[in-house]
């Protein structure tokens, strides 16, 4: 079956057409600037932008940047304060007249890595952390996951610990990777103490980079990089708008 997955992030809004059974894109993947400001209403307007580029008449899977409650964002740290308390699903239901799930947009990652990259058949407790204009997180315990965890809004250094490690943050600091690498090892080696993983996957732009900063991680836990790199937060998705129709995992 075919989903429309879409990774709406505080820069970029992407979107392809996902095969959900076996996690290939079918269609190009298409990207688009998050309107700023990122109003609900502008909001809305990208992504029936990217609905009509695509042609899309099917279901939509939506990862969103926030704490994402039965369809409703309860958070707003990289995008407009009036998201708060907006029903996304609603928003973009009625806009579009398509059938629109959404989630939070690292937990999306997460299942897609589960489903179909690097934690397939991991047991255990296993941590997906996504860095781009924020730092997401999505806990999986032997497969099943625990929504909503925002291990990204850690205090390090007096600091929100996106404010310290996320790939904004290097950019806006021009750190160089051994800099921003060295960042990071800090920052897993606190959500190793607290959690004990066993193994920490990590997605979103920066993932491609891994070679660049791998040598500066320390830490215990297996680390590696997103299968699906840039991409799992789409099909993570549509996969998630797949079980909510009903579909098996
Ligand atoms: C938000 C999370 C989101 C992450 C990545 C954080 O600022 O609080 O909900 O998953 O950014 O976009």
């Amino acid at each position: 079956m075919d989903i429309l997955g879409v990774d709406i992030g505080g820069t970029g809004l992407k979107g392809a057409i996902v095969d959900v059974r076996s996690g290939e894109l079918r269609s190009e993947r298409v990207r688009l600037e998050t309107p700023k400001p990122s109003t609900p209403e502008r909001m809305t307007e990208t992504f029936m932008e990217l609905v009509q580029h695509l042609d899309w008449t099917g279901p939509v899977g939506c990862g969103f940047p926030a704490i994402v409650r039965h369809g409703v964002a309860h958070s707003a740290s990289n995008i407009d304060k009036g998201w708060l308390g907006q029903n996304i699903e609603a928003l973009f239901s009625k806009a579009s007249g398509l059938h629109v799930a959404a989630l939070n947009d690292a937990d999306a990652a997460g299942y897609a890595e589960m489903d179909f990259g690097k934690g397939k058949g991991q047991m255990g407790t296993v941590l997906l952390i996504t860095i781009g204009s924020g730092i997401g997180t999505a806990l999986f315990v032997d497969g099943r996951e625990v929504p909503n965890t925002e291990f990204g809004h850690l205090i390090m250094h007096n600091m929100i610990a996106e404010h310290y490690v996320s790939n904004s943050a290097r950019k806006k600091l021009d750190l160089s990777w051994e800099k921003w690498g060295k960042r990071f090892n800090e920052y897993l080696h606190h959500l190793e103490r607290l959690l004990s993983p066993d193994m920490f996957i990590l997605g979103g732009g920066i993932s491609k980079d891994f070679d660049s900063y791998q040598k500066y991680l320390k830490v215990e836990t297996p680390v590696t990089p997103a299968k699906l790199l840039n991409n799992a937060g789409i099909v993570g998705a549509a996969g998630y708008a797949y079980r909510r129709l009903g579909g098996g995992a």
